[in-house]
Parts: C-alpha cells; structure tokens; sequence
C-alpha cells in the first residue's frame, strides 16, 4: 500500500494534485486516507468535501491527556491508533481525510505536546496502517525527521513556471535524502510552453520528472465555484491520472 507525499513552495498545486490522486486511487479500489499536513488547511475542498473536520490541533485536551506529561515532560510515543478512526471523515469516493492542523514548528519542530503527538500519529499511518496514504505537506519535511518519514515511499515535488519553486525543490530533494526518503520526483504543474526550461534547470538539480499538468482554467472554476478538481475533469485532471499511472501503485 503505496503511501505518497506531496511537497512544494507555497501556491504551486499541492494540494489539487494531493486531493486529485486521492480520489483517483480511491475509484481504483483503494483504500485510501488523505492527511492534511499543510498548515493552509484545504485539502478538504480538493476531496470534495463540503464540511471539513475540525484540526487535530484543536484538540489540546487529547493532545495533552496522550502526548503530555507533568511540567513540560512529555510522552514520545503516545497511543495514537485510535485517532483516524475517531477523527477521519469519509467523503466522496470513501476517501478518509484527517486535517493535522498547524504544530509551531522551528527547524527541528517544537518539543511540546502537539509535536510529539502529530509525529507519532504520522509514524503510525505509514507504518503501520495498510491503506494508500497521501500526505499534503509543505515544503519543509526538516522538523519530522528519519523516524517519521520512513513509511513513505515516494516524495512528489510540485514545481510551477518560475524559478523560486524549483529553488525550493532542490531543498526539499536536499532534506528528503537527509531523512532517508530514496525516491522522489518532481510534477511540473501549470504547464505553459516553459516545459523545457524547466526541465532542464530540474535535471541539473538530479531531481526525476513524473510528470507535466498544464496549466489549465478549468481548475481555477473548480476552486471559485468549490467543486473538487476530480467532479470538474479537464486537461489537467487527465494529466494527473497519468501520473498516477507512473506512479506502479496498480501492481501492488
Ligand atoms: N494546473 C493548474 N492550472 C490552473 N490553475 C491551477 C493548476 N493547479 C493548481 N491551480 C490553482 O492554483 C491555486 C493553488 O493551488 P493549490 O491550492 O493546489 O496549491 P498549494 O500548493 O496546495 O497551495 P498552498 O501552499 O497554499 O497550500 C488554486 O487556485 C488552484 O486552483
Ligand atoms: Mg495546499
């Protein structure tokens, strides 16, 4: 059970190409849980879900009951393997969706509560938990850790036409290899005729291509009028699809 995670600067499509795959797997047959890790919360609207949970974050009392510990000790393994069956809402296609909410984070993640418990759940659903996972991050992956990211099997990184979000793509290939994740690839989204160049600076970088979503307006109609880009079809939907093709989740 292929568990993917999705990075990239800010804005770039991570989560279209999150909620997309999602429901794309989920049509295959798949068992499929898609977790909100990016503090910007929309996961939920790509999925189709009208009524998104409320973050795990806001729950401080279970957080504290779980993970904290008398004045400011707190517990590294918390029981977290009851939280997607308490937490996860099921939407269109049976996708299950847990939202994470935002833990403060500095370079190396805060040691509180929140942090421990989130990087515990997170160590749990791609180890232990036999589903597909996509992941919905930011770029930053630094704070959780080897231990954390283990389960995951491939990283995508999403790079649009500009040269900030394949700056920061060579950071996240940079982390992703610091805390063991072995494979990734980058997706070039909103495509115009800027391909090329941009696949050329990412081969400098070492970074793979998985694939090319174009840039596409259908997409922007699905998000003004909150349809999920999979309900919305067009050239990019297509284009995802044909990723998740790359992707050799059929033969597992
Ligand atoms: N291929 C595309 N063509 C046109 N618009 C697109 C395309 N992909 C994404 N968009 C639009 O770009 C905007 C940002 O997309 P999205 O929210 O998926 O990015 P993100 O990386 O998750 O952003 P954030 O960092 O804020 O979480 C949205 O309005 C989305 O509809
Ligand atoms: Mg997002």
């Amino acid at each position: 059970m292929i568990k993917i995670a999705i990075s990239g600067k800010g804005g770039v499509g991570k989560t279209t190409v999150s909620g997309t795959l999602a429901r794309l797997l989920a049509r295959d047959g798949y068992d499929v849980l898609a977790i909100d890790a990016d503090p910007s919360m929309n996961l939920a609207s790509a999925l189709g879900i009208k009524n998104p949970p409320k973050p795990l974050t806001e729950f401080e009392e279970l957080i504290d009951e779980r993970a904290g510990g008398p004045a400011g000790v707190f517990k590294l393994n918390p029981k977290v393997d009851d939280i997607v069956g308490k937490f996860g809402v099921v939407g269109p296609d049976n996708v299950k969706l847990l939202v994470l909410g935002t833990v403060e984070r500095g370079g190396s993640g805060c040691m509180c509560p929140a942090s421990s418990f989130m990087k515990a759940l997170l160590r749990h659903v791609l180890l232990k938990i036999n589903s597909v996972v996509i992941l919905d991050m930011e770029a930053g992956v630094e704070h959780l850790g080897r231990g954390t990211t283990r389960g995951i099997d491939i990283m995508l990184i999403v790079v649009e036409p500009g040269a900030r979000s394949i700056e920061t793509a060579g950071r996240v290939v940079e982390l992703a290899r610091q805390i063991d994740i072995k494979k990734f690839g980058a997706v070039i989204n909103k495509a115009g005729d800027d391909v090329k160049f941009i696949e050329k600076r990412l081969d400098e970088l070492g970074i793979p291509v998985v694939g090319v979503i174009p840039y596409d307006s259908a997409l922007i109609k699905a998000d003004m009028e909150n349809i999920a880009p999979v309900d919305m079809g067009g050239n990019a939907v297509e284009a995802i699809k044909n990723i998740l093709g790359k992707l050799s989740v059929k033969q597992e």
